[in-house]
């Protein structure tokens, strides 16, 4: 595998592979890889002929008072995984090199969506996203980017993100993969102690109670919204939401909607999780 840390080296790769005809999948991470992680790999390894993977933890998505600082940094073993995956290209640069050594100015935005949910707690997150995901998207010009459903709002962003500036990018979508006792992994999973990682599987447990009470038919999303929060609160849980919306806009759910997502972040003794299931008001249920 190739590590490539400077930006026009990772371009001047990219492009001679397009002028052979190669395919190029591109999974953006921020390191301290996962099997979460490992199957969006999978993933774009099935749709491409050439597989770059970046790691960068990117300040800017990070607010103040964030785990900028502690967030597991895992080089050498992400290394190692992304050869046994036989990833073509890892694309690892400095925040110097990504930033222009603190000149960029520009901000991509996606009004409306980066301040709702997990934007409303995180109020610079998600245009710290979305910039440095179009940059990155400029630097490698993937023909398939990849992404994972757990992320659901980010996902949801990238893609109106893609579609609004027309970025000649498919983005495909992976579903949420989990630890046996159903916790979403993640690199925050880390920070728990042993007892807050037993605790931190109700988060999941939580959503399903929620999901199958909507499935047996229950429609009044308020009071299953404030009812879930109570329950993560007897739990332990800080709750900064739970919230039922349409998959179509992530606009709050009605009655009439058929395809719904619960949505949710909770602090756990100061650990951030975020979790969310996907319903088909057919009864079946897409993401587990
Ligand atoms: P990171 O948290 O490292 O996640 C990288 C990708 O892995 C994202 O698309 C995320 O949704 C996916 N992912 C993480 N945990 C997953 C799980 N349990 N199942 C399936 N997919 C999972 O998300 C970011 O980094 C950053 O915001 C980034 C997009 C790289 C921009 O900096």
């Amino acid at each position: 595998m190739q590590t490539i840390k400077i930006k026009s080296l990772c371009r001047a790769a990219t492009q001679r592979w397009r002028s052979e005809g190669e395919i190029i999948a591109f999974v953006p991470t921020m390191g301290n890889l996962h099997d979460g992680h490992l199957k969006l790999i999978d993933v774009a390894r099935q749709h491409a002929s050439k597989v770059i993977v970046s790691i960068f933890v990117n300040p800017t998505q990070f607010g103040i008072g964030e785990d900028i600082d502690s967030y597991p940094r895992t080089f050498d073993r992400d290394c190692n995984l992304l050869a046994e995956c036989e990833v073509d290209l890892l694309f690892a640069p400095s925040t110097e090199e990504i930033y222009n050594n603190g000149e960029v100015l520009t901000r991509v935005e996606v009004p409306g969506l980066s301040n709702i949910l997990c934007g409303e707690f995180r109020p610079t997150h998600f245009v710290g996203v979305t910039t440095i995901v179009a940059k990155l998207f400029n630097i490698v010009q993937p023909d398939i980017a990849v992404f994972g459903e757990k992320d659901f709002q980010q996902l949801f962003l990238i893609r109106k993100m893609v579609n609004d500036l027309d970025f000649p990018i498919k983005v495909l979508n992976v579903p949420t993969v989990r630890e046996s006792d159903g916790l979403a992994m993640s690199s925050r999973n880390s920070y728990l102690d042993a007892s807050q990682r037993q605790q931190a599987a109700y988060l999941h447990q939580c959503l399903v109670s929620v999901v199958d009470k909507i499935i047996t038919g229950e429609r009044d999303f308020k009071s299953l919204e404030e009812n879930a929060v109570k329950m993560l609160e007897n739990k332990g849980f800080l709750p900064d939401y739970v919230s039922i919306r349409r998959v179509s806009d992530l606009q709050p759910a009605s009655q009439e909607d058929k395809e719904l997502v619960v949505l949710s972040a909770v602090k756990l003794a100061g650990t951030r999780l975020i979790d969310n299931m996907t319903i088909e008001l057919s009864g079946t249920i897409k993401t587990y």
